[in-house]
């Protein structure tokens, strides 16, 4: 059966040149990279070379990556490596659980929390962010592009706001590193937060920028590696991975060559919406990374549609990976204002570097035959409540 996927944006096939530069880190070249033997250094070189690649995406020194098991922990480390009970943190109401829920923790640690709250688009509104700030923030963490609906945060101002108070400011950069330039200079940030899987590198893999002279309380306790930053014998071969996706990803933003990408994820957009009535984009309006729409379409099952076009070959989701399955509706699609049925039924699609113009035309061929087949069954579609 063929079989098309479009959810990018919950992980990336690794692509066939990164496995190839990681293949024989698995074998031949297998020394622990803080053994001085051969073995060692050899690992260590190659290591040290993925860190140039990544500082390189990233517009940073190499001495400023800090490898981690992925975004998750790099999000972590960032937020509990820099507050303290007591503080005040600013954070925003449509962050991945890896923040939102760090965030949680923050406030049962006796820290404080302002969620800001975001509009229509999906936007965090600056003013906002200033509004909040108090003499104990401490840090400002608000993503770059969420993994939902795409939307692009105005970080570069939130990094202004955050350099005249004089607060830390990270930013959750894994669903923007590869879709659009990540300049960590450019954002003004002190921390930020990339994750492998994401880009073409496999899972269990991450990087958190760190600003030079930044100290964080480290996570693990144990050797020095990473600079005392994070203890831990490194995951080479993923590492490895990781600076080879890091360099194609650069060369493709250098080259425009998301520009296919962008054009693909329009069509889609632009098709379902001519030919699937009462349907529309969540965050349209709002600048987005090039690769996602997540789109309505009222009176379905988010769920149910995402199971009817599987059984038909093709992979998308109803929004953040690990939320799936749950009853209850998108944190980040309500807090844009939609209400719980129309969040419910929404889907995103997100496309990857392997995807092609003709899996898009597979997708089409099958998306609305399978709305209108759903909304025959649903009892809530009346065809003539319906207005185009
Ligand atoms: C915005 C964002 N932050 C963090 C993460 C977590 O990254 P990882 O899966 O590498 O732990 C994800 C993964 O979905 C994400 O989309």
């Amino acid at each position: 059966m063929r079989r098309v996927y479009f959810d990018n944006n919950a992980t990336t096939p690794v692509l066939p040149e990164v496995f190839e530069v990681m293949r024989p880190y698995f074998a031949e070249h297998f020394g622990n990279a803080s053994s001085i033997h051969h073995h060692g250094q050899e690992t260590r070189a190659a290591v040290e070379r993925s860190r140039e690649a990544v500082a390189d995406l990233l517009g940073c020194r190499a001495s400023e990556v800090v490898f981690t098991s992925g975004g998750t922990e790099a999000d972590n480390v960032a937020i509990f490596g820099l507050t303290r009970p007591g503080d005040h943190v600013i954070t925003s109401t449509i962050e991945h659980h890896a923040v939102l829920n760090s965030c949680k923790r923050l406030q049962e640690m006796g820290c404080e929390v302002t969620f800001v709250p975001v509009d229509g688009r999906g936007l965090v509104d600056p003013d906002d962010v200033r509004r909040a700030l108090r003499p104990d923030t401490r840090l400002i963490t608000i993503m770059m592009a969420n993994n939902e609906t795409g939307v692009l945060q105005p970080v570069e101002e939130i990094g202004k706001i955050a350099a005249e108070a004089d607060v830390y400011y990270h930013t959750d950069a894994v669903q923007a590193a590869g879709k659009v330039p990540v300049g960590t200079k450019r954002i003004g940030c002190d921390l930020l937060s990339i994750s492998g899987h994401k880009l073409h590198a496999p899972q269990g893999v991450g990087a958190l920028y760190v600003r030079k002279g930044t100290i964080l309380q480290p996570l693990f306790y144990g050797g020095s590696h990473e600079r005392s930053r994070r203890a831990g014998t490194e995951n080479v071969a993923g590492i490895i991975g990781l600076g080879k996706a890091a360099e194609i990803a650069k060369q493709g933003l250098d080259s425009g060559g998301l520009a296919q990408m962008a054009e693909m994820r329009d069509r889609i957009q632009k098709t379902i919406l001519s030919e699937v009535e009462a349907s529309g984009v969540n965050g349209e309006g709002a600048p987005r990374v090039p690769n996602t729409t997540n789109i309505y379409f009222d009176y379905i099952e988010g769920e149910a549609l995402v199971i009817a076009l599987d059984l038909k070959g093709l992979a998308v989701s109803t929004g953040a990976a690990c939320s799936s399955g749950a009853i209850e509706p998108s944190h980040v699609l309500t807090a844009m204002g939609l209400p719980p049925e129309r969040a419910r039924a929404s889907i995103r699609f997100s496309l990857g570097k392997q995807n092609t113009p003709e899996e898009v035309d597979f997708a089409l061929s099958l998306i609305p035959q399978t709305v209108a087949r759903l909304r025959e069954l649903s009892p809530v579609y009346n065809k003539t409540a319906v207005s185009h």
